[in-house]
């Protein structure tokens, strides 16, 4: 099969692998209809989170049609239509249980590498380094799902691909960071990035009730987006983010704060951007801050900080006082997506979220190497690029050889 493989940095080939088999009894393999670049992608792109391998296949947000199931798996059959969620879980060990999906116990089959970096394991993750279980993603014609039987959420008919691809990853990282902030209607929420995360976030934060939300960033086309969709944007390039939070806040800045930017903030004309660029390229720091820096000073004392971007080691020089004695809440984490997708998926059905919004590209896998660059150089427009393995090499969704 064609599958998106890493070679490297800023070097991902459409490469002919084997095709996916079951290895556990729960297993299935999906037939891949659609698959997405997420800006987490671009993180092992520009090599920046460690643990990838020469070949590894990358993806973690995508769905399609089920070809093969394992006999101990009583919750799918060929045929099933599912979104499958980044997030490998178990559905029976402590966390599970109390709903905290994306730090599963168990499905982590490289559990001894997470306890040394994080003190603890995580879930295992589609696509996403040999730190969280080295699986294989979903950026390719097939794909084998362990643990089957937990997590994919079957389609119900009459929705296409694209509105329900995003329920696998972005849409509810949008809404977790936006509920993890407990919004109350008298809340100013400032949103940091305005891609395809950011809009979700945007998006959430009004449908939770928020009075007034702001969005920051400094590419045109995503602060327009964002704008069209009720949000006031603020660039960075162009006027002080601290200042204008105040001013929209009557000096008190905003109660919440969401971080949908991560490890690669862009250097802004901030003294401290130039010196986390230089400390990353030494590898004296792993990931850049300058937003949660700015984050911890603008909340307003006793708000609450929540960030979805994703850090993936050491940060430099954040104003812990300012956290401490303003006496902020922080809330993060890699998103627990099966907590939520009941109910966005029954919003989706009755149109209030429609997430297509965001896509500004679909194109063939073979296509992906190159949309990988004009994704994360937010060329041509590009918020979001959907991947279509079915038109890559066989039209028409040919079923699996063999299958
Ligand atoms: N927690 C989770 O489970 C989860 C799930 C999906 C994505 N993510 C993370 O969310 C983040 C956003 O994802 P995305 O797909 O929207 O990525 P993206 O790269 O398309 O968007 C990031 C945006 O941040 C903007 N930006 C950069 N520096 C900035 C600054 N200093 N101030 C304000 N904006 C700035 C960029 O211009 C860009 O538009 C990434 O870190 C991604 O890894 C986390
Ligand atoms: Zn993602
Ligand atoms: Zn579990």
């Amino acid at each position: 099969m064609k599958a998106l493989c890493w070679h490297g940095k800023h070097d991902i080939r459409c490469d002919d692998v084997p095709d996916p088999r079951i290895e556990h009894p729960r297993d299935a393999i999906v037939r891949v209809t659609s698959c997405a670049i997420c800006g987490s992608d671009l993180h092992l792109y520009d090599g920046f989170v460690p643990g990838m391998k020469t070949g590894d296949i990358m993806g973690h947000e995508f769905m399609g049609e089920v070809v093969e199931v394992g006999p101990e798996n009583r919750k799918l059959k060929v045929g099933d239509r599912v979104v499958v969620p980044f997030t490998i879980c178990c559905g029976e060990c402590d966390q599970c249980r109390r709903g905290n999906f994306s730090v599963c116990e168990r499905t982590n089959r490289n559990k001894e590498l997470a306890d040394k970096a994080f003190g603890h394991t995580t879930a295992g993750l589609f696509g996403y380094t040999h730190l969280t279980g080295g699986y294989p993603g979903g950026q390719a014609e097939y794909v084998r799902v362990p643990y089957a039987d937990v997590a994919p959420v079957k389609v119900p008919g009459g929705l296409t691909d694209e509105q329900v691809l995003f329920l696998g990853d972005i849409l509810p990282t949008g809404w977790q960071a936006a509920a993890q902030c407990e919004i109350e209607p008298t809340d100013t929420v400032a949103v940091w990035g305005a891609g395809p995360v950011g809009q979700f976030c945007v998006q959430s934060a009004f449908l939770l009730g928020a009075r007034q939300v702001a969005v920051i960033d400094n590419v045109k086309e995503r602060l327009a987006m964002a704008a069209g969709r009720g949000a006031i944007p603020i660039d960075f390039d162009e006027e002080s983010v601290l200042e204008r939070l105040n001013d929209l806040t009557q000096g008190k800045g905003p109660e919440k704060c969401i971080d949908a930017v991560g490890l690669e903030a862009h250097a802004t004309r901030s003294l401290d951007s130039v010196y986390d660029r230089i400390k990353q390229a030494a590898m004296l720091e792993s990931d850049r801050p300058h937003v949660l820096r700015e984050i911890f000073y603008v909340c307003r004392p006793a708000g609450t900080v929540s960030v979805p971007g994703v850090y993936g080691g050491l940060v430099d020089k954040l104003p812990f006082g300012a956290v401490m004695n303003k006496g902020l809440t922080i809330r993060t984490g890699q998103t627990h997506v099966n907590r939520w997708t009941r109910d966005l998926l029954q919003r989706i059905q009755s149109g209030q979220i429609d997430p297509t919004f965001v896509i500004t590209h679909t194109v063939s896998l073979d296509e992906g190497p190159a949309y990988y660059k004009t994704f994360r150089d937010k060329e041509d427009g590009c918020i979001k690029v959907v991947l279509m393995p079915g038109a890559a090499s066989s039209p028409g969704a040919a079923p699996r050889a063999g299958a």
